[in-house]
């Protein structure tokens, strides 16, 4: 159990942070509301898979079979994100593009519809909220649907936030509540001094704890529409064109995400043949897309694990030391869950049940694994 001492002397922090991506500035933020004294260590705040990422709150569209337990802790992190979006957005009086118009999963071939639907069903029956739509339906909700998109369906409870500001946002509230900076890399945690040290390092978790974090690329483009204007849709739209998975996020701004390509590699170059299955799937399901200016073209790295869901706890063997990683595609979604129960954890020393299905020793001991870096 750890409390703070606002009367104590010493400079030693009671909290440091190994990372400062949205789980460990949001970890920081929450320590500091309690009273705590955390530091963060990153020597480029922000710089990782959540520079890259596209920010979609998806807990309905992105429950996969055979990935309960995971699904469960989306959906509970989905929930607190309305609240973590006020409480961050009235804190820091800046917005973060928090979204609320909900995803369509789109078809473009029978094929693909088929593949679609089968998903759809299984999330259905987890009784999650996603209702199919007639051909008419989905394009009177997106009319610069391609017309030979063959159908879909829409999760209105699948939002979307811009993960740049959001870092911006926490790093401001973190600073406000108290927290420091050392902008300095660590090699290992034995050189971390604090009273408890939560390692949320992204997929360089690997090399400072010897779980089994594994690096998956991810290659994305951003878009702008042209004029100065916003995109001609507003929902996120996940579609499947041609066998290739896609998704397009919308931003007020005018930009548009495209994502996301899905590689066992470890390497962040842009490949032209990544580009250029992102932008054909996607110009077939929004032909007005090949309009709009591509601007950028950036590959980062998921942390996966071995059942593709985070680790969260402590671990074992390292007394004083807590991982938050491995949130693989889920970083953004499962920021608010993940950094109140690791604030729980640490201010009453004890674990939340939420937590049994992602502790640190399911992998058994901890091994080598390739890293990020
Ligand atoms: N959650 C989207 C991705 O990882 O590409």
């Amino acid at each position: 159990m750890l409390s703070g001492d606002p009367g104590r002397n010493d400079a030693r922090p009671d909290v440091a942070v190994v990372g400062a991506g949205p789980v460990g500035l949001a970890v920081a933020w929450r320590c500091a509301q309690r009273g705590l004294r955390v530091v963060v260590h990153d020597p480029a705040p922000g710089s990782g898979a959540s520079h890259v990422a596209a920010g979609m709150l998806s807990p309905v569209a992105e429950a996969y079979f055979g990935e309960h337990e995971l699904t469960g802790l989306l959906t509970e992190s989905a929930t607190r994100w309305p609240g973590f979006a006020a409480e961050l957005t009235g804190t820091v009086g800046a917005g973060i593009g928090y979204r609320t118009e909900g995803t369509l999963v789109v078809g473009l071939t029978a094929d693909d519809l088929a593949e679609a639907r089968r998903l759809w069903s299984y999330q259905q029956g987890l009784g999650l909220p996603i209702t199919p739509l007639r051909p008419s339906a989905l394009r009177d909700r997106e009319p610069a649907l391609a017309p030979r998109v063959r159908g879909g369906a829409v999760a209105p409870g699948d939002h979307q936030v811009d993960p740049r500001r959001l870092v911006a946002a926490l790093r401001t509230a973190a600073e406000r509540a108290g927290v420091r900076w050392r902008p300095a890399a660590v090699g290992s945690v034995s050189e971390v001094d604090a009273r408890v040290t939560v390692v949320a390092a992204g997929c360089g978790a690997a090399a400072l704890t010897g779980l089994p974090v594994r690096p998956v690329k991810g290659q994305v483009l951003r878009l702008r529409a042209p004029g100065g204007g916003p995109p001609g849709f507003r929902h996120v739209i996940r579609g499947y064109a041609d066998g290739e998975s896609v998704y397009l996020v919308p931003r007020d701004s005018g930009e548009v995400v495209v994502g996301a390509t899905v590689e066992e590699r470890a390497d962040t170059e842009v490949t032209a043949g990544g580009v250029l299955r992102l932008l054909r799937a996607a110009v077939d399901l929004l032909p007005e897309l090949a309009e709009y200016d591509l601007v950028e073209a950036t590959a980062g790295l998921r942390p996966g694990t071995p059942d593709n869901a985070p680790v969260i706890g402590a671990l074992p063997g390292r007394p004083g030391v807590l991982v938050a990683t491995g949130h693989h595609r889920h970083g953004i979604v499962l920021t608010p869950v993940t950094a109140d129960l690791v604030t729980e954890l640490i201010v009453t020393g004890e674990p939340d049940p939420l937590l049994a299905p992602f502790a640190p020793d399911r992998f058994g001991p901890t091994i080598e694994e390739e890293t990020c870096d």
